[in-house]
């Protein structure tokens, strides 16, 4: 077991990269923190909540990994660029940005939710995640290696969430952010690609799982018959920060378990077939 994990951590190439992820204090930026120093790399966790972050690094650490906590709000160039100075200082120039930082409260109906939770959600949402790429992405361009950056995004990008206020809206901006930097950062040899996320079991979504009924409800309507767990994403993002996806760039891997694809099962069709005409 040993060995084949060893096997797959040369595979990933990601031994030794110092990879940071935001908001890594919970959900899915842990278990993408989590996975990344499972392959052996460096990881910085970035979270506005300090202790939540902290304890996800010591556990880390705890099982052999190399990681450390850094608190930083994304919507806040100055908290980047000090988490970024020091996380260069502590542990190397950033290989790897993941942005996964969110507002995923829901800020109501276009026509009279909060518009300050509407400018939140994109100041963090979108604004945050250029933030830490112009900063990481030049601690990059300055070591001259390279790099990847991988926003997690969301099927909600995709598809209209209805009362979310600017949450469907900030994850179609990012995905096309996403596509932007891909061609404006392919010169200095770093890509960038997004993850689309279906429904996930984590803090953010709690109240809907600890619900029996809703949760039965949501595992019924994913083909692969469950609510995915963090770890699905974080593989997911591990294999768009390795070379090993050296030749995608400027992609959105949609991450959710066959839901989005059944549209045409909401389709009345009548009790006796259509045959082909
Ligand atoms: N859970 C889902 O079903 C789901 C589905 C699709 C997409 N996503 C996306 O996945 C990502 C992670 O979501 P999650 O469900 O793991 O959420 P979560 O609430 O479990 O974790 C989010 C983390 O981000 C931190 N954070 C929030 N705002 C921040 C800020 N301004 N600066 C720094 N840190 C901040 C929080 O403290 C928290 O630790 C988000 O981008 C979300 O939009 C989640």
């Amino acid at each position: 077991m040993n060995q084949q994990r060893n096997q797959t951590d040369s595979w990933m190439g990601l031994d030794g990269r110092v990879c940071v992820v935001t908001g890594a204090g919970s959900g899915i930026g842990a278990g993408t923190a989590r996975e990344l120093a499972a392959l052996g790399a460096s990881v910085a966790l970035i979270d506005r909540d300090l202790e939540t972050a902290s304890a996800v690094a010591a556990a880390i650490r705890d099982s052999g990994g190399r990681a450390e906590a850094f608190k930083a709000d994304v919507k806040s160039a100055d908290d980047i660029s000090t988490a970024a100075a020091r996380i260069g200082d502590a542990i190397g120039p950033c290989h790897v940005l993941v942005n996964n930082a969110a507002s995923v409260g829901y800020g109501g109906a276009l026509l009279d939710g909060d518009m300050a939770a509407w400018s939140h959600t994109l100041d963090v949402n979108v604004t945050g995640a250029l933030l830490c790429t112009r900063i990481f992405g030049r601690q990059m361009i300055e070591a001259g290696h390279g790099g990847s950056i991988v926003n997690v995004a969301s099927i909600c990008g995709r598809a209209p969430l209805p009362s979310g206020g600017a949450y469907s809206v900030s994850k179609a901006a990012l995905v096309m952010l996403t596509r932007v930097l891909a061609l404006e950062l392919a010169e200095h040899g770093i890509r960038c690609n997004a993850v689309s996320p279906g429904l996930v079991h984590t803090t953010a979504t709690e109240a809907a799982y600890s619900d029996s009924t809703v949760a039965q409800a949501r595992r019924q309507i994913v083909p692969v018959g469950r609510i995915a767990e963090p770890v699905d994403l974080a593989s997911v993002i591990a294999f768009l920060a390795s070379d090993r996806s050296g030749y995608i760039n400027g992609e959105d891997i949609l991450t959710d378990g066959g839901f989005s694809h059944t549209l045409m099962t909401h389709v009345p069709q009548p009790a006796k077939p259509m045959r082909p005409r």
